[in-house]
Parts: C-alpha cells; structure tokens; sequence
C-alpha cells in the first residue's frame, strides 16, 4: 500500500514525463510548418503568389529567365560588324530608291545584302561600290510552296531572311531587315542593339505612325519600312520553319510583315517595342 506522498511522487512524475514530450512535438510541428511554408516562399520557383515583400526580394536578383536588356554586360560590346543587313529591293524600283539606301550605308564596312527580283540589268553594271552587294532571291514559283500562293512579290521579301541566314555570315548577332528606301541612323541602331541580349531570342521593332496600318495589319507587328531587328537565334529558330509556315497560311498574305509576325507568333515570340524604329506612310 503505497503512501499518499509516494502516490504524489508517482503522478507528478507521470507529469513530468508527459507534459514537455506533448510540448515538445507541438513545437516541432509549428517549427516543421514554418520551415515548410518559409521553404514554399522562397524557394519554389513554381509559387508564383509570393508577398510583396518576397516579390521585391526576388526582383533584386536577376534571375535566368529574364530577357529583356541585358543586366550583365557581354564579353564584347555590339559594334556595327555584328549586324548583318537584308535590303529587300526590287529592279524595277532600284534606279529611284538606291539613293536611300546608299544615304546610310557604309561601304566595306556595313555588312549585308539588297536582295532583288531578278539579275541587275546593264545599267547597273558595273555594280557600283557604294551600294551593298546584291543577291537574286530565289524563285518562288520553282519552290512550289503552295500551286495558289498569294502575292509571291511578299512571299519573296519574308524568304530574304532565311536566305540571308543560309549565306552563313560569322559573328553576327543581329539580322536587320529593311526596304530599300528605308534609311538608318547606323551609330543609333547600334547603340539601341547594344541594349538587348543578342543571344536570346529578339524581335525588335514598332508598329506603324499611321493608326490605320496597325489596324489593318497588326499593333503588335514590325513594319519593315522602318526596319527590324531579329537576334541571331531567332533568326536560326525561324529558319527551319519559315516555309512550312508560309505554306499553312498561303492565302492569309498580305505583307511579308504580316507573314513575319505571324510566323513569331507561332512560335510564342512577340515583338519588342523599341521607339527609334519609324515607319512613315508616304500616302502621296
Ligand atoms: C567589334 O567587336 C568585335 C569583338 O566582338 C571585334 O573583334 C571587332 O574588332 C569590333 N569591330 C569594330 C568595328 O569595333
Ligand atoms: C572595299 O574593299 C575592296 C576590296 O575588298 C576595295 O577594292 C575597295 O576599294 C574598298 N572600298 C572602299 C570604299 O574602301
């Protein structure tokens, strides 16, 4: 029979025994919840309703993803010789327009092409040096797209760039598309190129200053009047691909820009908006 003060001493060391080891895995438990949701917050790249507070602490650090300006400068800066110019012309126009695109272009040292329909004519001949190097585009009619492909004129302007792109210039970083009465700040679109990761995927550009092109073409589209720029693996992405994606909408045509656009927009690229690109409806 035991004493009341040993039955005391019994309970007050179940007491002792049971009470913290209860306290005990409570505290684990709010420690393994707030280790968990910290864990949730911060690190899972998949959460993406973080506190502002968190949001802001993300922000600070440039992650892999980001693609707009470049955060880390590159090894080497964009200079003029990492452009490559495509000039699409046209011999019958060539005569009149040659003088806008001699204006700013820079012989020996701007690199690049003026693509026409056809073979210059006597004329022309000898080609002079002030002007860039012509290429004969290829025949669309013999490539046998599509027996109903409209406006072969446009299909032949959006096939430049992939044309350009099988000439295999080396250590180009940007591909800049024109007309040939398209006149270029060269110093300027240097300095804007300079700005954009070139080895990420780019389309540069902005849409018409006449509102009725946009809205009839597209707000979110290039005009090529003002120029382009597509980043070297853009332009290696798009090659495989560009006439298949002429042939699935043949006879949605009305602009090799709109070709263009549309082109990027499968493959989930859309236009960077860059404000020194101007397109300048001439309605005379
Ligand atoms: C442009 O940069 C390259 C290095 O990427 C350099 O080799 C070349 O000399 C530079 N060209 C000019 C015109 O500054
Ligand atoms: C351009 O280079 C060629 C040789 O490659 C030379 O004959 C010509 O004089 C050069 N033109 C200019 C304007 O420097």
């Amino acid at each position: 029979m035991s004493s009341p003060a040993q039955i005391n001493y019994s309970t007050s060391q179940q007491k002792v025994g049971t009470l913290p080891l209860v306290a005990l895995c409570k505290y684990v438990a709010i420690l393994g919840l707030f280790l968990f949701f910290f864990y949730m917050v911060l690190f899972d790249k998949n959460h993406y309703q973080p506190f502002d507070l968190f949001a802001t602490y993300k922000q600070k650090w440039p992650s892999s993803s980001s693609t707009k300006i470049i955060s880390t400068p590159f090894s080497t800066p964009t200079n003029l010789s990492h452009i490559v110019f495509g000039i699409a012309g046209s011999m019958n126009t060539w005569k009149i327009k040659r003088f806008y695109t001699q204006a700013w272009w820079r012989p020996n040292i701007t690199r690049g092409y003026l693509f026409l329909d056809r073979p210059p004519t006597k004329e022309f001949l000898p080609w002079s040096p002030s002007s860039p190097p012509f290429r004969v585009n290829e025949n669309v009619e013999v490539l046998k797209l599509d027996p109903k492909v409209m406006r072969p004129f446009q299909v032949r302007i959006v096939r430049t760039i992939l044309e350009m792109f099988r000439f295999g210039d080396q250590d180009v970083r940007w591909y800049v598309m024109a007309d040939d009465d398209t006149v270029f700040a060269v110093d300027n679109l240097v300095e804007a190129l300079a700005k954009y990761d070139h080895t990420k995927k780019f389309y540069i550009g902005t849409n018409s200053e006449c509102v009725k092109s946009n809205f009839d073409f597209a707000f979110e589209m290039a005009f090529g009047g003002a120029g382009y720029a597509l980043s070297y693996p853009l332009v290696a992405a798009l090659a495989g691909k560009l006439d298949s994606c002429i042939k699935k909408y043949s006879r949605a045509w009305v602009t090799s820009d709109l070709m263009l656009y549309s082109c990027l927009s499968d493959q989930g690229v859309a236009l960077t908006h860059n404000p020194g690109f101007h397109q300048v409806i001439n309605f005379i």
